[in-house]
């Protein structure tokens, strides 16, 4: 794992816009994939300023996000299509067509997770996967379990989940308890991992992540066996490494 210090939570989207923008200049057509949460906010609009500098051109590229509500339409406004919408695809010349989140709105979950491992198996791999972390060590919506995840995965929220996203929701009865999620092994497939990591409340969590056992308890703790990652995170999530 390669660690970047980023000073602050602007330093650390900065620096995380680069990777990505690197990404598509070097690679006009490729595969990313998005993550959503509070921590790459900062992030995309860093992202969308260098698309309206002429700077970046997304025609050409495919996207995959981890995950999605299970119960939630693209035009719930806490649901991650409608996220990815506004925090990015709304602002650059992207494809629609061309951006995957998984189905909320489809109730059969065996049916919803075939068909979202169906289209990562057609995008031919990830060239770079963005990610953020959990306050419990989860990527994408995989929570702690016994064992690491495959594919894509209907999973029940944690009790911790579902009280960090209750600040988004109008009551904790509207956060939902289920959703489709990306898994362990297809994060693993991707070329290059990019894991952005902001606040102190997140200093203990990275720490296992980066330090401790690869356990399925701490589900990020599996980058570590990933040859290419880099965690890019702001001096308060690393106060305690
Ligand atoms: C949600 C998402 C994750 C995200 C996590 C952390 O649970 N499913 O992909 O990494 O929240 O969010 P935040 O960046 O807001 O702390």
């Amino acid at each position: 794992m390669k660690v970047i210090r980023a000073k602050d939570y602007a330093d650390m989207s900065r620096k995380a816009a680069a990777v990505i923008a690197a990404q598509i200049i070097m690679k006009p057509d490729c595969v990313l994939g998005l993550a959503t949460g509070s921590t790459p906010i900062g992030t995309y609009e860093d992202l969308v300023k260098q698309y309206e500098a002429g700077e970046l051109d997304f025609s050409q590229v495919t996207s995959v996000n981890l995950d999605e509500y299970k119960g939630l339409s693209p035009e719930n406004d806490q649901s991650y299509r409608y996220f990815m919408n506004d925090h990015l695809f709304n602002h650059v010349n992207i494809d629609k067509a061309k951006t995957n989140v998984p189905d909320g709105l489809e109730k059969d979950a065996d049916k919803a997770c075939a068909d979202y491992d169906a289209i990562i198996a057609s995008v031919h791999g990830i060239d770079l996967q963005l990610l953020g972390l959990g306050h419990n060590g989860h990527i994408g919506f995989n929570e702690p379990a016994d064992s690491f995840s495959k594919g894509t995965n209907c999973v029940s929220l944690t009790k911790s989940t579902i009280d960090a996203n209750k600040r988004f929701f109008a009551s904790e009865a509207d956060v939902p308890t289920q959703a489709y999620t990306m898994g362990c092994a297809s994060i693993m497939g991707a070329k290059k991992i990019l894991l952005v990591v902001s606040g102190r409340d997140k200093a203990g969590i990275l720490k296992e992540v980066i330090c401790g056992p690869v356990t399925p308890r701490v589900p990020a703790s599996i980058l570590q066996l990933h040859p290419d990652v880099t965690v890019i995170a702001d001096e308060d999530a690393l106060s305690e490494i």
